[in-house]
């Protein structure tokens, strides 16, 4: 049985790098790890006081999460932070309190710029945010793809050099499922 990967992309702009770079990644991944995006661009802001009736695209995030296995973020970075949209979905997916779906989950960080740093303070950042959240995330190797748009082609396919880096990465990022996931660990 596939290891099922919630795939969280930190762009809500139809010609996302972030989304080009997160469709890219289901090929150069072992065969043991299958795809879904986790839907984060219509989550009402997190507020408490809906709780008693959480709104419908809450309760869908909550289950999606509890339900994968793992969670790869293929992020940009903001003003040396996270898209807003990234923390809304960690802080709804983190709550109500006791019903936090994302305790011990395994999760990886891509980021990404137009830039030379790859999105370096951004992806700190979200390493910060999930810890807080009580995510496992790998710590080794780290993905910040700087000057990304010379990471792809004429045809728009990523360079031969960028996919074997994240295929390796891939490769590690099962490994690291195996260790905390139990349903790895049961198949
Ligand atoms: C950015 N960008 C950016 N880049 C960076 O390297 N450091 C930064 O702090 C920021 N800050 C920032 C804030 C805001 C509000 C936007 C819209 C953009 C640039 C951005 O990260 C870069 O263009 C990404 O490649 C865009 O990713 P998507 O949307 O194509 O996935």
């Amino acid at each position: 049985m596939s290891l099922q990967v919630g795939l969280v992309v930190g762009s809500l702009r139809r010609d996302s790098v972030s989304r080009r770079l997160a469709q890219a990644l289901q090929p150069l991944a072992p065969a043991g790890l299958a795809f879904h995006e986790l839907e984060i661009g219509a989550l009402p802001l997190y507020n408490g006081d809906l709780e008693d009736a959480a709104p419908p695209a809450w309760v869908r995030l909550r289950g999606a999460v509890r339900e994968s296995d793992a969670l790869l973020f293929v992020v940009p970075e903001y003003n040396r932070s996270i898209p807003g949209a990234v923390k809304n979905a960690i802080d709804v997916a983190s709550k109500p309190t006791g019903r936090n779906c994302w305790v011990g989950k395994p999760a990886f960080v891509m980021s990404q710029s137009t830039g030379p740093l790859g999105g370096l303070a951004g992806s700190f950042a979200l390493k910060q945010a999930l810890a807080g959240a009580g995510a496992v995330t790998l710590p080794h190797p780290e993905v910040y793809l700087g000057r990304v748009a010379t990471l792809f082609d004429g045809d728009g396919r990523l360079v031969p050099d960028t996919q074997d880096f994240l295929r390796g990465a891939l490769a590690s990022f099962e490994t690291w499922i195996h260790r905390f996931a139990p349903r790895a660990s049961a198949s």
